[in-house]
């Protein structure tokens, strides 16, 4: 069975988009409550919980984090970019994981992979302190050989492919080309020991294939569920990925 990862970052971006001047990010007439939903989604069955603490903060906030952490049942996975502040920021909070990503402050949602080939020591120390700390780390990495050989050399357990180009491709002659990409990275970063999670783009709709790639542990899902969610309700919205992600 495929876990589900519900990202609710879009759930504060709502918010924020009225509210970022108030001094609190909850209560009154502020709204919605991003903790409020991921406690919802959790009793519809998500798996765990995905929050991107961006350094601009432009959507979830660091009190967000901090009633996350003590409300959710399940697991809290911060992703985060690989700085010193955001590395003790973890260490002190203790996600349960945290994605490593690549944070540039013009894109509206991440963007493309980490490159860990290019910042391989600042990545192979952020794994250690996480490692250290007791918090598992996964590296958001297209599925390139490169990219997954050096995940697993860094001794990072999971890495999440980027899933982008394949959901951009979905409906042009390069889909095919995009998921067989995806198919053969997951297969060689399980046969190299890794465990395979994967996010960014994924739908209601592509959900049908992108489920017959092997090896799958983890989904990370945002903007398709918090979108459905505005027309079901997020119990709904989770429900019915989960089906179609196990069918
Ligand atoms: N995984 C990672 C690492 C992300 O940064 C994001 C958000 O961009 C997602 C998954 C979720 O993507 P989406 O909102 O497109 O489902």
């Amino acid at each position: 069975m495929i876990l589900l990862g519900v990202n609710i970052d879009h759930c504060a971006t709502v918010r924020q988009a009225r509210y970022r001047h108030e001094p609190t990010t909850v209560g009154g007439a502020v709204e919605p409550d991003p903790v409020s939903l991921a406690v919802i989604a959790e009793r519809a069955g998500a798996d765990g919980i995905t929050v991107h603490l961006r350094e601009d903060r432009r959507h979830i906030q660091e009190r967000d984090v901090a009633r996350l952490r003590e409300c959710i049942q399940t697991r809290l996975n911060l992703e985060m970019a690989c700085t010193p502040g955001m590395i003790e920021y973890a260490t002190k909070l203790k996600p349960d994981s945290v994605c490593l990503v690549p944070e540039n402050r013009s894109e509206i949602t991440t963007e493309g992979g980490l490159d860990v080939v290019a910042q391989k020591d600042r990545v192979k120390r952020c794994v250690e302190s996480m490692t250290a700390a007791g918090i598992k780390t996964s590296l958001f990495i297209d599925p390139d050989d490169a990219q997954i050989e050096l995940a697993a050399e860094l001794k990072s357990p999971w890495i999440e492919l980027h899933t982008g180009a394949y959901a951009n491709a979905y409906f042009t002659s390069r889909r095919a080309v995009e998921f067989e990409r995806l198919r053969k990275g997951a297969a060689r970063a399980h046969g190299l020991g890794l465990t395979v999670n994967a996010g960014h783009g994924i739908n209601y709709v592509n959900i049908a294939e992108i489920r017959t790639v092997a090896n799958l542990h983890e989904l990370n899902i945002g903007h398709s569920i918090i979108s459905r969610a505005l027309f079901t309700g997020i119990e709904e919205a989770v429900r019915e990925m989960k089906l179609r992600m196990n069918a």
